[in-house]
C-alpha cells in the first residue's frame, strides 16, 4: 500500500496542473439540430400503451438505473453474512439515502424479525422493568429526524495510502435517512432510571446479539427507537422491527433488530468496544469510545466511477458532507491539489448531524485536477487533511478516518484515487 501511494506521489510531480480562475456559469444546452431523430421520430414508448397502474404494486428503478446498487468489495471480508457492502454515492443527488441503497453491514446476516414476536425488554437500574410490543411502541408520541449513521470503519481501507477506486467504497459505509420512531427517553422515564444509572446496553436480537455500552446522558438527549425509515417501515437490511438511532455517533451502536436495553452504573466494555472499533495509536495503546463522527466530505462527482463524460467547458462538481456535531456551515474544494479554494455552495436542508449536498460550478479547461473537498462544522472543526490525522493518529488505525479524499482526474475525464501532500 505505502510502495503505491508513492508510485502515486512520483507520478503526480510530473503532471501539469490546472490552475487559475475558472469561468463558472456558462449555458450548456445545444443548438436545436435540424433533423434529430430523438425529436423528430415516433418513439416507441409512444406507439403503444404503456403498463397500467395494476403492474407496479411497490414501484421500482428504471431498468436504466439498474447499476445503481449497493456494492461490496469480494476480498475485504471472509463470507457475507459478517460483511459490508456500499452505498452508491456517486449515482445519487440531494441528501437522501433512498432504502434500497442503503449500505448493510452486518455481523451475522440479516436477522428477519417476526413483528408479533418482537419485544422490546428495559431492564437493569430501573424502579419497574418493562416490556413493549411494536403495538405498544405505536402508542408513544414519535418524532420525525434525518441523521446520517457512519460506520466507524468508513475509509478504514485509506489509512495507509489510496486504495480503493471509487467514493463507493472509500465512503459509501454511510447513508442518511428520515427516521419515525419514539424517543428513548420516554420509554427509559417510563420505566424509572434509578440515580445511579449512568449506562445503557442496547442488545440486538439477529445471531451477533450485538451490544454496546451507551452513557445515559446521550440515550436521554436524543437516542430514538425507530420504526420507519423515508416514511415506510425499516427494511429487515436495517434492523426491521425497530433499530436505535444514535445521532451523529458511530454507526456500531445503532444496534438494529433491537430486543433489550439493560440499564448499569458502568459501561460493559464488550468486544465491539474493546477489540473492535477502537483506534491502536502509535504507542500501542488503544484509544476507545470515540463516539462522535467528525466532520467529513467527498466529492462524489467527478469521481473514479464517475468520470467527466462531456471534455473541456462547464462542469459541475458534487459532493457531501457531514458532521456528527452539528451542521455543515461551509466546505471549501478545490481542483489544484490544494493551491486555490473556493466556497462551495451548499444546496438543501442543513440539518444537524444530517448529510449536506454541496456543487462547485467551473469552466473546465481540459488539463488533469486534483480534487479535493474540506468541511468545517458548526463548531468550528476543520476536516484535516490525511497526513495531519496520521501525524496524530500514526498508521495503525483503521476506525474514525475523516482525512481530505483526492481524486486525480486527467485530461479524458478520468479519475483515480490519489494521495497528494
Ligand atoms: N446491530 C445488530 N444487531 N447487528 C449488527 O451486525 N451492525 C452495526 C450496527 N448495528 C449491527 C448492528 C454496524 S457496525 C453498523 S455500521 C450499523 O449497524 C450499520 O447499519 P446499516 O446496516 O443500517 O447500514
Ligand atoms: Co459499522
Amino acid at each position: 500500500m505505502a510502495d503505491l501511494k508513492q508510485n502515486r506521489r512520483n507520478f503526480l510531480k510530473g503532471t501539469a496542473l490546472a490552475g487559475g480562475a475558472l469561468l463558472a456559469g456558462r449555458a450548456t444546452g445545444a443548438a436545436a439540430a435540424e433533423g434529430d431523430p430523438a425529436i423528430l421520430d415516433i418513439q416507441p414508448w409512444a406507439q403503444q400503451l404503456g403498463e397500467g397502474v395494476d403492474a407496479r404494486p411497490y414501484g421500482y428503478p428504471s431498468p436504466h438505473e439498474k447499476h445503481v446498487v449497493r456494492r461490496s468489495v469480494e476480498w475485504l471480508t471472509a463470507d457475507p453474512v459478517s460483511s459490508v457492502n456500499f452505498t452508491p454515492l456517486h449515482e445519487l443527488d440531494g441528501i437522501i439515502t433512498p432504502n434500497g441503497l442503503c449500505f448493510e453491514r452486518h455481523h451475522a446476516g440479516i436477522a428477519e424479525v417476526e413483528p408479533s414476536k418482537f419485544r422490546l425488554m428495559i431492564n437493569g437500574l430501573v424502579d419497574k422493568p418493562l416490556v413493549f410490543t411494536m403495538e405498544d411502541l405505536k402508542r408513544y408520541p414519535r418524532v420525525n429526524k434525518m441523521f446520517f449513521l457512519e460506520c466507524a470503519a468508513n475509509s478504514g481501507m485509506e489509512w495507509r495510502g489510496s486504495q480503493l477506486n471509487g467514493c463507493q467504497y472509500t465512503h459509501g459505509m454511510i447513508h442518511n435517512v428520515m427516521y419515525t420512531g419514539v424517543p428513548l427517553k420516554y420509554l427509559l422515564e417510563e420505566a424509572g432510571l434509578k440515580t445511579n444509572a449512568k449506562w445503557i446496553m442496547p442488545e440486538g436480537a439477529d445471531a451477533s446479539a450485538m451490544t454496546r455500552s451507551i452513557p445515559v446522558f446521550k440515550a436521554l438527549d436524543d437516542c430514538i427507537v425507530a420504526f420507519m425509515m423515508n416514511g415506510e417501515a425499516l427494511r429487515p437490511e436495517q434492523g426491521y422491527p425497530a433499530r436505535l438511532v444514535v445521532p451523529g455517533w458511530e454507526g456500531n451502536m445503532w444496534v438494529k433488530w433491537l430486543r433489550r436495553i439493560e440499564v448499569g452504573d458502568e459501561p460493559w466494555h464488550h468486544r465491539e468496544e474493546t477489540s473492535k472499533y477502537t483506534d491502536l495509536m502509535e504507542n500501542g495503546k488503544a484509544r476507545r469510545f470515540t463516539w462522535e463522527m467528525d466532520a467529513k466530505s467527498v466529492i462524489t462527482n467527478p469521481s473514479p466511477q464517475a468520470p467527466i463524460p462531456h471534455g473541456k467547458g462547464h462542469t459541475i462538481l458534487s459532493g457531501v458532507a457531514w458532521s456528527g456535531r452539528g451542521t455543515i456551515t461551509h466546505v471549501d474544494v478545490t481542483i489544484d491539489g490544494g493551491k486555490n479554494w473556493h466556497a462551495a455552495r451548499i444546496d438543501g436542508p442543513s440539518l444537524d448531524k444530517s448529510m449536506h449536498r454541496f456543487y462547485y460550478e467551473f469552466d473546465w479547461d481540459g488539463k488533469p485536477l486534483l480534487l479535493q473537498s474540506r468541511a468545517v462544522d458548526s463548531t468550528g472543526y476543520i476536516q484535516p487533511t490525511k497526513d495531519a490525522l496520521r501525524a496524530v493518529r500514526g498508521e495503525n488505525s483503521i476506525y474514525h478516518n475523516n482525512g481530505i479524499q483526492t481524486w486525480y482526474v486527467n485530461a479524458n475525464g478520468e479519475a483515480e484515487n490519489v494521495e497528494v501532500s
